[in-house]
């Protein structure tokens, strides 16, 4: 196929302002922190302040990836966001930032769902958009946006989490996609928001299960009949979408028992391959259209140009790809850590109590 070139030109990410250690939940909730920390992986929560979104938090990742290239808005044709935390049933979120943002004219503007899925489609249609040369010499911004809130106490409530992630997709300066990718869906209600519920309905045990089954249909895929020693030690990092880091380490783990590897041997992978990319997310939570783009974010960082990665995306309902993704000249110096390392640094706390009223739950004390 000759196509177009086309990949990632720069990354822009935004973290929320507020966080809250779940060890600071587990009190809360009298469950042994142990469970949230050690069985499910996780470090912290991030929190967006009432008034703040979805909305804000794709408004300043995309301003952070245009700071750093070098276009102007003019060179933008498609702008498409990925999401599950709409703010409006007709309005696409795009609005929202094509609004902060300036752009309009001869831009297309949508908003993508798949549950945490979103974000990879939005750029996979982009990349074909550019492939196919419908683009005309135009750029598109992508992002994957979200705001993971469970119901209080809910299983899924150590698990939540914000961020967004922004992407132009130009020249592959930051990383070359491959054209050929592994999708896998199959519909199931593992995770689903009914219209005008404020959070989610969960099947917990049916979503890993459908989750496991996704990565051992894609990476199967991307096997086929070769073998499989030989095509995954060409990556440097495996990146995956992280619901709760233990999901993914639960997920390496099942695909190599499922190549009929030893537990050691798969246990070896996920450590060599795996567990580095999953540092942003940890500090995060679930972001779930950006969850993903976080880790690939992190892998990318400091890689020569060339490497190879892998980029698992998984959205409930359920759906999943599987993408092979080759650093760019700009990941050796990385410049979107900045972003990491400035919303980390000033992000602020919360404690139980704090938590409760952001959450509107305040009891009197
Ligand atoms: P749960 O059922 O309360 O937890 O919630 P559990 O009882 O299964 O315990 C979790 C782990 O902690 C277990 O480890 C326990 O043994 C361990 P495992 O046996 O599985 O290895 N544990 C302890 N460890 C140390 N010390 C202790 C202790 N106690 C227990 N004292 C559940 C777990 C995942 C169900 C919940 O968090 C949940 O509902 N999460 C939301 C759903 C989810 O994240 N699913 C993942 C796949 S679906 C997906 O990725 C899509 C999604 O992102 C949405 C989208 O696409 O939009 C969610």
């Amino acid at each position: 196929m000759t196509t177009t070139p086309a990949g990632i030109a720069s990354i822009g990410l935004q973290l929320p302002p507020l966080f809250m250690p779940v060890t600071e939940l587990a009190e809360l909730r009298s469950v042994d922190p142990n469970k949230y920390t050690k069985g499910l992986g996780c470090i912290d929560i991030a929190l967006c302040p009432s008034g703040d979104d979805a909305a804000t938090l794709a408004v300043g990742a995309a301003k952070r990836a245009l700071s750093r290239w070098n276009g102007s808005i003019e060179d933008i044709g498609l702008v498409a966001v990925g999401t599950e935390s709409a703010k409006d049933m007709s309005r696409p979120l795009s609005a929202w930032v094509a609004e902060e943002l300036g752009l309009s004219g001869t831009v297309r503007s949508y908003e993508v769902k798949h549950a945490c899925y979103g974000g990879t489609l939005a750029l996979r249609q982009a990349l074909e958009w550019k492939w196919s040369g419908a683009g005309a010499g135009k750029v598109a911004l992508v992002i994957a946006s979200d705001v993971a809130l469970y119901s209080p106490e809910d299983p899924g409530e150590p698990t939540q989490g914000a961020g967004a992630v922004a992407m132009i997709i130009g020249e592959p300066t930051v990383a070359h996609v491959a054209p050929v990718s592994f999708p896998f869906s199959s519909p199931a209600f593992d995770f689903w928001r009914p219209v005008g519920d404020a959070f989610p309905s969960v099947d917990g045990q049916l979503s890993l299960d459908c989750y496991k089954r996704a990565v051992t249909e894609c990476f199967g895929a991307l096997i086929g009949d070769r073998d499989a020693r030989s095509v995954l030690a060409e990556y440097q990092s495996m990146c995956f979408h992280v619901p709760f880091p233990k999901m993914v380490k639960k997920a390496v783990l099942h695909l190599g028992e499922h190549l009929g590897w030893s537990a050691q041997e798969a246990e070896r992978l996920y450590l060599e391959k795996v567990e580095d990319t999953l540092e942003w997310n940890r500090l995060v939570g679930n972001a779930y259209t950006a969850s993903l783009w976080i880790s690939v974010a992190r892998a990318l960082v400091g890689l020569e140009e060339g490497t190879p990665i892998t980029a698992f995306s998984y959205g409930s309902g359920y759906g999943a790809e599987l993408l092979h993704l080759t650093a760019g000249p700009a990941a050796a110096a990385a410049p979107w850590v900045s972003d990491v390392d400035e919303d980390l640094r000033s992000r602020k706390p919360l404690d139980m109590w704090g938590y409760e009223t952001l959450r509107g739950h305040a009891r009197a004390s």
